[in-house]
């Protein structure tokens, strides 16, 4: 198995911009507790965002609407203890990012005083260019979410693909003229992805945007297979921990039941 080549300080906003450079791609999965973060740590990724998706995989949510700013605060503190190298980047959850520059910098920086992140993402378009300007003027370091924007499902109709290239583009573009260190770009076309990666000037991290954006990212749940609902057709599983988990109780429970646990082995004193 190929080990991580792990380089001892902690990745900066500026390796993103410099592996951008250097035309090596940019990994970047959820966590949301302290296991995960450990393992996404420990596996090499250079960022690891606290998704407000932790509504929707940890809580059995059907949108990441109800995330809250305490939620994302409690998973981002553990998360960011967990994490020691990758870049840790904590989600604005909705509508904190529409009620105007001085209720987003309070917000964001909550999140970072009381998680210890290095890093906030917040979805939005053009219109959240005025916010992004704010956040990145008071000194925190703002990753922008445009494409399919999962906080604006019931406008725009469903967890589907973007496809009016112009309005990527300028939400893409106002985003990185507005200061934000990079940008992810979700469910968009591949072609979509290109151009706003060849011309937007800061690094892009595709979801279901093919492979020509600098970096990529996943939901942890959906790329270890433990995932619920029906996982999108972007998505590579690379484990099938649903399977793994519910034998290992299963086989506990038979154990149990049958009274071969606890054993010698298992049994103090
Ligand atoms: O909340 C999340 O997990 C995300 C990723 C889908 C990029 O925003």
């Amino acid at each position: 198995m190929t080990q991580p080549t792990a380089p001892a300080r902690r990745i900066a906003v500026p390796d993103l911009a410099a592996k951008r450079q250097a035309g090596r791609p940019i990994t970047m999965v959820t966590a949301y507790d302290w296991p995960t973060g450990r393992l996404a740590d420990a596996a090499g990724v250079d960022c690891v965002l606290v998704g407000d998706s932790v509504a929707m995989v940890v809580a059995g949510r059907t949108s990441t609407i109800p995330a809250t700013l305490e939620q994302m605060i409690y998973h981002g503190e553990i998360v960011a203890r967990a994490v020691s190298r990758a870049l840790v980047v904590v989600d604005l959850p909705f509508p904190l990012q529409h009620l105007g520059v001085r209720t987003a910098v309070e917000s964001c920086a909550r999140i970072l005083k009381e998680t210890g992140c290095q890093a906030v993402k917040l979805e939005g378009t053009a219109g959240q260019a005025d916010v992004i300007a704010g956040l990145v003027a008071a000194g925190i370091p703002v990753m922008a979410h445009v494409g399919l924007r999962p906080q604006a499902v019931h406008q725009l109709g469903g967890y589907r693909m973007q496809r009016d290239l112009d309005a990527v583009t300028a939400d893409a573009r106002a985003a990185a003229e507005a200061g934000a260190f990079a940008v992810v770009l979700e469910c968009v076309p591949r072609e979509a992805a290109r151009v706003v990666t060849a011309t937007v000037g800061i690094p892009t991290i595709g979801i279901g945007a093919g492979p020509d954006c600098d970096g990529q990212v996943l939901v942890m749940h959906d790329l270890v297979g433990l995932s619920f609902d029906r996982v999108p057709k972007f998505v590579r599983a690379y484990a099938d921990a649903k399977t793994t988990l519910a034998d290992a109780i299963g086989r506990w429970r038979a154990d149990v039941e049958s009274r071969s646990f606890p054993g010698p082995a298992e049994t103090l004193g």
